[in-house]
């Protein structure tokens, strides 16, 4: 018999008739629900989910013939990874391929917000404009300013990497302190969360997101910041604490946000949509055609080695 794998949403016609080839594909209607997911998963041996998919205990405890889940994106916090070990369950993610579009975001979004694009882009488009004039709508110079980043994995080193062209110093947070061989490459300098927080002036996160990392940038972490600072977030919206953020943007107690996630996607508070120095984007990090192509094309790669049985690569738990 054909093994069975659920896919949760359309990746792509050529990936997903790649995957046809090794498997009964049973490809979710838009709008499941986790009854009818749960009710596929009973009878499939296989999980193509992503991001937007929460693969709890007891999601997983209803579907005991489940043995691998091929998360389509690098972050897991939304799979109980603690269970599905239990469950024997093989849980592969996707990373390294969308390293360089996440660092392109993040710093399209850093920019944005220092340089008031998104908000002269509503200004212009509401025929607000009344022409160049010397004082109007300044922001704050990007080169040469101090980047504090939280979190050098492979996404916070390719955004240090960029800081070069900035001739922008860079300071670190990280659980692992880089080698100094990489360290020097980078230009970056290890520093305590407080001192990244109190001396840059773009704090900006790419720490995965754990039980540890829940709201570690809370009010405490926004006082240490310097009020001409700004907070960037392309990593996972509760690593922040959104009520604290605003009432920090509203305070001016930091200069202004630039945000990809939340902690409650796809809600975003109204409070936060009010504030012109906050840059909202929705999730885009790896929202570019090659990086999209190359998550699904590696996702179902692990599927097939699967199927093949072999062991497949990016296995985390
Ligand atoms: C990931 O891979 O975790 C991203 O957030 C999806 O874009």
């Amino acid at each position: 018999m054909r093994p069975r794998v659920v896919v949760t949403k359309d990746i792509g016609k050529e990936p997903l008739a790649r995957l046809a080839k090794h498997a009964e594909v049973v490809l979710l209607p838009p709008e499941w629900t986790a009854v009818e997911l749960i009710h596929h998963l009973q009878t499939s041996e296989a999980l193509l989910c992503n991001v937007t998919d929460t693969i709890d205990k007891a999601l997983l405890r209803a579907c005991p013939g489940l043995r691998m889940i091929s998360n389509y994106g690098v972050g897991i916090n939304h799979i109980d990874i603690a269970c599905a070990r239990e469950q024997q369950i093989i849980v592969t993610n996707t990373p390294g391929v969308l390293t360089e579009a996440t660092a392109d975001l993040t710093w399209a979004l850093l920019l944005d917000v220092s340089r008031r694009v998104s908000e002269g882009d509503r200004l212009v488009r509401e025929g607000k404009w009344a022409g160049w004039e010397p004082l109007f709508m300044l922001g704050r110079e990007v080169s040469g300013k101090c980047l504090g980043i939280i979190g050098m994995g492979r996404i916070g080193q390719a955004v240090a990497q960029r800081a070069k062209g900035f001739r922008m110093p860079v300071i670190y947070h990280s659980r692992r302190r880089l080698p100094e061989e990489r360290e020097k490459e980078l230009g970056a300098q290890y520093v305590d969360l407080e001192q990244c927080l109190s001396e840059a002036d773009y704090v900006s996160i790419h720490c995965p997101y754990t039980p540890e990392t829940y709201h570690l940038i809370g009010a405490f972490e926004l006082e240490r910041m310097k009020p001409t600072a700004f907070l960037v977030n392309t990593a996972r919206g509760p690593i922040v604490d959104e009520t604290a953020l605003i009432k920090a943007l509203k305070d001016g107690r930091i200069a202004g946000a630039a945000l990809d996630v939340y902690e409650d996607e796809p809600y975003v508070p109204m409070e936060l949509r009010q504030l012109e120095q906050v840059v909202l984007a929705p999730h885009l990090g790896s929202a570019t055609e090659e990086t999209r192509l190359a998550m699904a094309d590696m996702a179902v790669n692990h599927l097939i080695a699967y199927f093949q049985g072999e062991t497949p690569p990016n296995v985390v738990c």
